[in-house]
């Protein structure tokens, strides 16, 4: 029986999944810290909808979690408003400087320079969460920016609580922070890593919020601001101009909708890579009868599905606007089956035996999900990249930037910091946007409602393809959030998982089939995940027991 299966005839179902007088009587936020969930809730609990509470917690975020996203970096975000069932992904990723080119990160000898894409100012791509949390704001939000910002800005001036996560994030950067004394200024204490329970204030980062606040777009993109981000970056070897931050825009996307047996699965468009390599992985599984086969050719299916779907975005996937990439194939049925004809459930597929290149991408990262009462809803998925991002503060600012510009394909064929290989069409070009792997996702079906989403690199489409399959099978957003992970991303050719995923007699099954099984040694993850049950009209949400996240939710009266 599934945990929140309605009971009642499909005709009532239909009903209540059409009904848009349907509203839930509850509110709910789930993101990676409690003080950014916190912010979320006022927020809607002083008038404001899910679009605003996305801005509250994206800019708490920003505060709280330097690590994981930022104004200095960028995001994506699945908004869907419920009066009109209107869906799309804004798309406020980072792009490549006007003065980037392709070898920009290579020697003489066209060797990739090591760290050059990762660490200092010319690591950093042109920030797009400033913009988007404007436009959205602007053309969704109810409440005014300086409403939205207000809890990030007093967590800035107030500050945060260092915490083992923040440590031991800081440690591994701690070389790339020191060497930048506005970084190290802020993030380090004497240039080591803050005691546990210091207090990590961010005066400057205020004062940029504020002008955010008051100027939209412009207070950060023009005028002191742009000033300070542009010179010191300039300072340090990087090519940003204030042609850059001027040229800054937001897309708006369409989302990639997926149909998967009963559900609608809504995720993030190109320039992620994730609802196309879900949409593939889906098409295949979706020829199998998942529940039927025993556990060890259940796992099986999904790695060979991942397999595939990876090569796919080794091989094709870069930015749509400067790349074509053949999408309407990719996601076809047609496509999904020509693609698995070779997929034996008895023994492994090598990934050297479908036709390809290499590799995939990025890590930390933040994923929150939000929905109000009006069931208007927000996943979103943001980053800077690599922990602290480029470990690089523009004096005066407070602004840390992102170092995604090592998520394109540096050359082709070699890995990135997350073991990652693209090709020609992530290879860099000014103004274009870096794939990604961030995959904001909705699921639909007629009894319910599901947002969710993690931080993760690469491993973020594999960890949102477990949720769906977990949700699928009935499961509430707990268990999808705390499940057991395992991965396979076409190269390296090997299952990757979590200590303990798999039990010894698993194991064994799994190298029966010709697996290669890989601990990546620690729990990887943090997903945050709603679920509006349509039948009993309430919300459920978890935060990933992996982190120390916090999911709320609010019984806020009775429909408007
Ligand atoms: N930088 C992580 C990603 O965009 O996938």
């Amino acid at each position: 029986m599934k945990a929140f299966v309605l009971t009642v005839g499909v005709f009532f179902s239909v009903a209540l999944y059409a009904n848009p007088s349907i509203k839930p009587q509850e509110q709910a936020v789930a993101s990676a810290h409690p003080a950014a969930t916190q912010a979320g809730i006022d927020v809607l609990n002083q008038g404001g909808n899910a679009f605003d509470a996305a801005v509250a917690v994206s800019a708490a975020l920003a505060v709280v979690e330097p690590f994981g996203s930022g104004i200095g970096g960028g995001g994506f975000w699945l908004l869907h408003r419920e009066s009109d069932g209107f869906q799309v992904m804004v798309d406020g990723r980072e792009v490549a400087p006007l003065k980037a080119d392709r070898d920009m990160y290579l020697d003489k000898q066209g060797e990739p320079i090591k760290n050059a894409s990762v660490n200092g100012a010319l690591a950093a791509g042109i920030p797009g969460l400033p913009a988007a949390l404007d436009h959205l704001a602007k053309k969704y939000g109810k409440l005014p920016l300086s409403d939205s910002l207000k809890p990030a800005i007093e967590l800035a001036e107030k500050g945060f609580l260092v915490n083992e996560h923040y440590r031991r994030l800081a440690k591994f950067r701690q070389i790339a922070l020191a060497s930048n004394p506005s970084a190290e200024a802020i993030f380090l204490s004497k240039g080591q890593v803050p005691d546990l329970g210091a207090v990590i204030q961010q005066e400057d980062l205020a004062e940029t919020l504020k002008q955010l606040s008051k100027q939209g777009f412009d207070g950060f993109y023009a005028g002191e601001v742009a000033d300070k981000l542009v010179q010191g970056v300039q300072q340090a070897g990087g090519i940003w101009t204030k042609e850059d931050l001027k040229k800054y825009r937001v897309k708006e996307r369409s989302p990639v909708v997926i149909d998967y047996k009963d559900m609608k699965v809504v995720s993030a468009a190109l320039p992620s890579s994730g609802g196309l390599v879900l949409s593939i992985a889906l098409n295949i599984l979706e020829q199998y009868d998942l529940e039927s086969l025993d556990e060890a050719t259940r796992i099986h299916v999904v790695v060979e599905a991942m397999r595939r779907a990876y090569r796919d975005r080794a091989l094709y996937m870069g930015d749509s606007d400067f790349v074509s990439v053949p999408t309407a194939r990719l996601t076809h049925k047609s496509y999904a089956h020509t693609i698995s004809k070779n997929l034996s459930l008895d023994t492994a597929t090598s990934s050297q035996d479908i036709s390809g290149l290499k590799d995939i991408e990025g890590n930390n990262t933040t994923h929150f999900s939000v929905m109000d009462k009006a069931g208007n809803r927000v996943a979103a998925t943001l980053s800077i990249n690599y922990p602290f991002g480029s470990g690089f503060v523009p004096a005066g600012t407070g602004v840390l930037l992102n170092d995604e510009m090592d998520d394109f394909s540096i050359k082709p064929g070699t890995p990135n910091v997350y073991g990652l290989v693209g090709g020609q069409a992530n290879a860099i070009e000014a103004g274009k946007r870096m794939l990604s792997s961030m995959s904001p996702t909705f699921i639909e079906t007629k009894e319910y409602i599901g947002v969710l989403g993690t931080p993760g690199g690469s491993r973020i489409i594999s960890m949102v393809l477990l949720g769906i399959l977990d949700a699928e099978q009935g499961h509430t957003p707990e268990s999808w959030v705390n499940l057991p992970r395992y991965h396979h991303q076409y190269l390296p050719d090997v299952i990757q998982h979590e200590p303990g995923t798999f039990k010894d007699g698993m194991r064994v099954k799994l190298k029966e089939k010709g697996h290669q099984l890989k601990s990546v040694g620690r729990q990887y993850g943090n997903m945050h995940a709603i679920l509006w049950d349509k039948k009993s009209n309430t919300l459920m949400a978890a935060s990933d027991r992996r982190g120390s996240g916090l999911a709320i939710v609010e019984t806020v009266g009775i429909n408007e």
